[in-house]
């Protein structure tokens, strides 16, 4: 048996447009509606009406918390005019979780933006901070008492380099300069909103939040020892994985940090350039891994050894999203059972993990992918809307309930 620490935190995520449904005021339903991308969100999962259900099952699933994000648009579905009903709406989604004795673990940016505020120039011009400080402001007024965790930014980098560089997210440019300011403009979003959140706080006297981002880190590995092999080891596990949080620890606004793992990425680099450096991958199957749907390795080592990186910054770390996306339920159960003894070992060698959360608690809208990849612990028949819990999902829970795996 391998036994978690005590109190250890047990969940799983959601991303308000991604299981939300009817997001009709931000930047990607903007998109969307022109066609440059796979699939519309639509209606997704309809979580926004559903949430009572859906907190249900999760409770069911002895999960004793979960992440979600409030979606900008809908509390400020115009610059300025802030919704009533949108704020009372995550107002309920709090008191719900509350409830049930499930901790909210609240993200304030998720990848999408108020269409108004992309249409000024959104994350490329450094002056709009003060929008987001704004909205910041507003909702932590609000929910403050009933929150304790809470994630700035989910994926500053996936955002920067999905947007600006690789052209497959609204607004799809490819532009160095814009990827490299929007980072810049995201750690200053990230450090501002920490002091005026850890403010907040002090000014109503409650304890102290703890808050982080959702750093999206991988296992980067090389198939062959060559030396642009190497240098693009070295660049991409500097640039991707610890540049944002380096940054943003100089300025001491990070109480813990929050890791989403997915898997490997194997680099081979065949030509000489920066390109090439920082996105070739290994096209030969070299050193073969399972995959998941969408063909990405499943490298639970890869988990334990980030753990072991991590450890010199002496932070509480928990795994805000680890996940895979199959039809193979009995695949998802091996991921998530070799995740979490690769969290052990890393635990037992004293990483300080409190907690790891499932991505996702449903199957749900994957960006550029849309709805065919299904990660859900729950799966969701788009047609009806009816949830099935996945035999992984009682496995899960019996995990988060006893505390332990076998
Ligand atoms: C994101 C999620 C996404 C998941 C699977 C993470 O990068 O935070 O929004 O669905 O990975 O791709």
């Amino acid at each position: 048996m391998k036994k978690f620490p005590q109190n250890f935190l047990w969940g799983a995520a959601t991303s308000a447009h991604q299981v939300e449904g009817n997001n009709i005021y931000n930047d990607w339903w903007q998109s969307e509606q022109s066609h440059r991308l796979k699939e519309a969100s639509g209606q997704a999962c309809r979580h926004y009406e559903l949430y009572e259900h859906d907190f249900e099952i999760a409770r069911e699933l002895n999960h004793n918390c979960h992440r979600f994000s409030i979606e900008w648009s809908r509390v400020e579905p115009e610059e300025g005019k802030f919704d009533p009903c949108a704020i009372e709406h995550y107002k309920q989604v709090i008191a719900n979780l509350k409830k049930q004795k499930i901790e909210p673990i609240v993200t304030l940016l998720h990848f999408t933006n108020p269409a108004w505020f992309s249409k000024k120039g959104g994350w490329t011009k450094s002056k709009l901070n003060k929008y987001f400080l704004r909205f910041v402001a507003r909702v932590v007024n609000e929910y403050a008492g009933q929150v304790k965790f809470w994630i700035t930014i989910n994926e500053p980098i996936v955002y920067s380099s999905h947007s600006f560089l690789l052209g497959a997210w609204p607004p799809q440019e490819h532009s160095l300069i814009k990827t490299i300011k929007v980072t810049y403009n995201l750690a200053k979003a990230h450090n501002t909103s920490y002091r005026l959140i850890h403010k907040l706080y002090r000014d109503k006297s409650l304890n102290p939040p703890m808050i982080s981002i959702a750093a999206n880190l991988q296992a980067f590995e090389i198939c062959r020892p060559t030396l642009k092999n190497k240098l693009a080891l070295f660049l991409r596990h500097k640039l991707y994985n610890l540049h944002f949080i380096d940054k943003i620890i100089s300025q001491k606004t990070l109480d813990y940090i929050g890791v989403n793992y997915y898997g490997r990425n194997l680099i081979d680099v065949e030509k000489w350039g920066i390109n090439h450096l920082l996105v070739d991958t290994c096209q030969h199957n070299h050193c073969p891994l399972p995959k998941n749907s969408l063909g990405w390795d499943i490298y639970p080592q890869g988990l334990y050894k980030l753990m072991i990186a991590l450890k010199k910054y002496n932070l509480p770390i928990l795994i805000t999203e680890n996940g895979i996306c199959t039809e193979d339920d009995e695949l998802r159960w091996l991921y998530i059972k070799e995740h979490l003894e690769a969290l052990h070992q890393a635990i037992g060698e004293g990483v300080n993990i409190f907690g790891y959360i499932y991505w996702s608690l449903i199957d749900n809208f994957e960006w550029d992918k849309g709805f065919g990849p299904r990660f859900g612990l729950v799966r969701v028949d788009y047609n009806d809307q009816k949830r099935t819990i996945k035999a992984s999902a009682r496995k899960f829970a019996q995990v988060a309930k006893s505390g332990e795996i076998e």
